[in-house]
């Protein structure tokens, strides 16, 4: 297992360019189980998770290739309509293939996915979802078996706004007979990508963008090619980059990101005494200078978002002040506090909510890195720490940050990956 080793306290400046989302491509390259064809989908970041959806895909008898950021998907000789337990204990993700399957096939065999690093995580509104539009869906030796000789358009009404139930009925209802709503639908830009990816296809959608979706059930679809929108958590996370370690007077530039969908984040900022310029697609950032202590709150989009709250404790352990940051989204997501403590930052939990002691300095250690978006708060901490920072584990991030050292280095950064060591 590879690590990074940091030494901390270089001044970061200069431009680095926005991959391709991951929450974006994840939704994307299930959906073209919906229509036999070769579609192109652009701006496909090279990250784990893209590869381990690539790989359940190829399970089902569709081919894949993928260079330069074009992930080539082949759907026309799918004949397994199962997704296996050894891809979906990888990645939650993977039960996205539930609602294309059984929209096109009227069958489904989805493992059950576990619950992740912080916690359970249920996918009842995806099954309730599935069940509104006629499906028989049976529980089986830790598989979802889903079957309907064909789905029937269907009002549903999710209790919370849930991207992945969003996403997985939407590709279910755009081939059942007749029309659907869904009310409460999460709006996240990802969700909107996919929509609009569906509609391309030519599958009949209205209220794109909104929480109210409808949509009239069309026949077939055809293969279209799409280009990924920018990923806003790994801009987010480059901005607190630049607010962290950034060089006095000097400036982060982002390229290739899209800012519309970070104006949460770019406002804490902003509160937090960064000085945050953007234009169509580029930000840049110059650090505060000392930072300010700002309490957030996670919430669905275009609130603050959960993807981002670890990143927000990392910058708030260096503030002038106390803060209290609230994730209502996942009550139990702070794997990364322990870890942040070890580089010496004072933080505390109680329920879902950490209070957030700031101080002057931070001191390099060894840390563990246990998820995607709490890793990525050890690397930001670690930039800033005096002294060597060791992040083990950091597989978690080559899940959905794409060659993060290399885009740290050309901002100034000393970091590097160490290869294979055992921890
Ligand atoms: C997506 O997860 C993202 N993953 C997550 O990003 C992100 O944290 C999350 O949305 C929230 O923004 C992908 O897009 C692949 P939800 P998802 O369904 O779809 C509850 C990252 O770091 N819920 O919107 O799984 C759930 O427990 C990842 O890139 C149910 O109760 O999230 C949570 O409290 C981590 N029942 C809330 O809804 C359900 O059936 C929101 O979850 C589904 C969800």
């Amino acid at each position: 297992m590879d690590k990074f080793v940091i030494h901390g306290g270089k001044p970061l400046s200069g431009t680095v360019r926005i991959s391709g989302a991951k929450n974006a491509s994840l939704a994307l390259m299930p959906a073209t189980i919906l229509a036999p064809g070769t579609f192109s989908l652009l701006n496909t970041p090279t990250l784990r998770d893209i590869t381990t959806m690539a790989r359940l895909l190829e399970s089902m008898g569709v081919k894949t290739s993928h260079s330069n950021h074009t992930m080539t998907i082949d759907s026309s000789r799918i004949a397994h309509y199962e997704a296996p337990y050894e891809h979906v204990k990888k990645m939650r993700a993977s039960i996205y293939v539930l609602g294309p399957l059984l929209g096109r096939y009227g069958r489904a065999k989805v493992s059950m996915p576990g619950g992740c690093a912080w916690g359970p995580r249920p996918v009842n509104l995806h099954l309730e979802g599935m069940k509104k539009l006629g499906a028989e869906i049976d529980l089986e030796g830790g598989y979802i078996v889903a079957k309907a000789k064909k789905l029937k358009g269907a009002r549903i009404l999710f209790d919370v706004s849930s991207v992945g139930a969003t996403g997985n009925v939407l590709m279910a209802a755009v081939l059942a007979d007749g029309a659907s709503i869904i009310e409460n639908a999460a709006i996240e830009p990802e969700i909107t990508a996919l929509a609009e990816f569906l509609q391309s296809m030519g599958a009949e959608i209205h209220g794109i963008g909104t929480s109210k979706l409808e949509i009239d059930g069309v026949e077939s679809l055809h293969a279209r090619n799409a280009t990924t929108i920018p990923d806003r958590i790994e801009a987010g996370t480059f901005l607190v980059a630049g607010a962290i370690a950034g060089k006095k007077k000097g400036n982060v530039r982002l390229e290739q990101c899209s800012p519309d969908h970070l104006a949460a984040v770019i406002a804490k900022l902003g509160g937090a005494g960064a000085k945050v310029n953007s234009g169509k697609d580029f930000i840049e950032i110059q650090p505060p200078e000392s930072i300010n202590s700002v309490d957030a709150s996670t919430a669905i989009y275009p609130g603050f978002p959960t993807d981002m709250q670890a990143q927000w404790i990392a910058l708030m352990s260096l503030a002038n002040g106390t803060c209290v940051v609230t994730d209502t989204i996942y009550h139990d997501r702070f794997m990364h506090v322990p870890e942040l403590n070890r580089l010496g930052a004072d933080v505390t939990v109680r329920d879902n909510t950490a209070t957030v002691i700031g101080g002057p300095r931070l001191t390099g250690a060894k840390v563990m890195s246990t998820d995607l978006r709490a890793s990525a708060s050890l690397i930001l901490a670690g930039l800033a720490a005096e002294g060597t920072t060791e992040v083990l584990r950091v597989y978690h991030l080559d899940r959905g940050y794409e060659s993060i050292e290399k885009k740290l280095q050309l901002l100034g950064a000393d970091i590097e990956r160490v290869k294979g060591e055992e921890f």
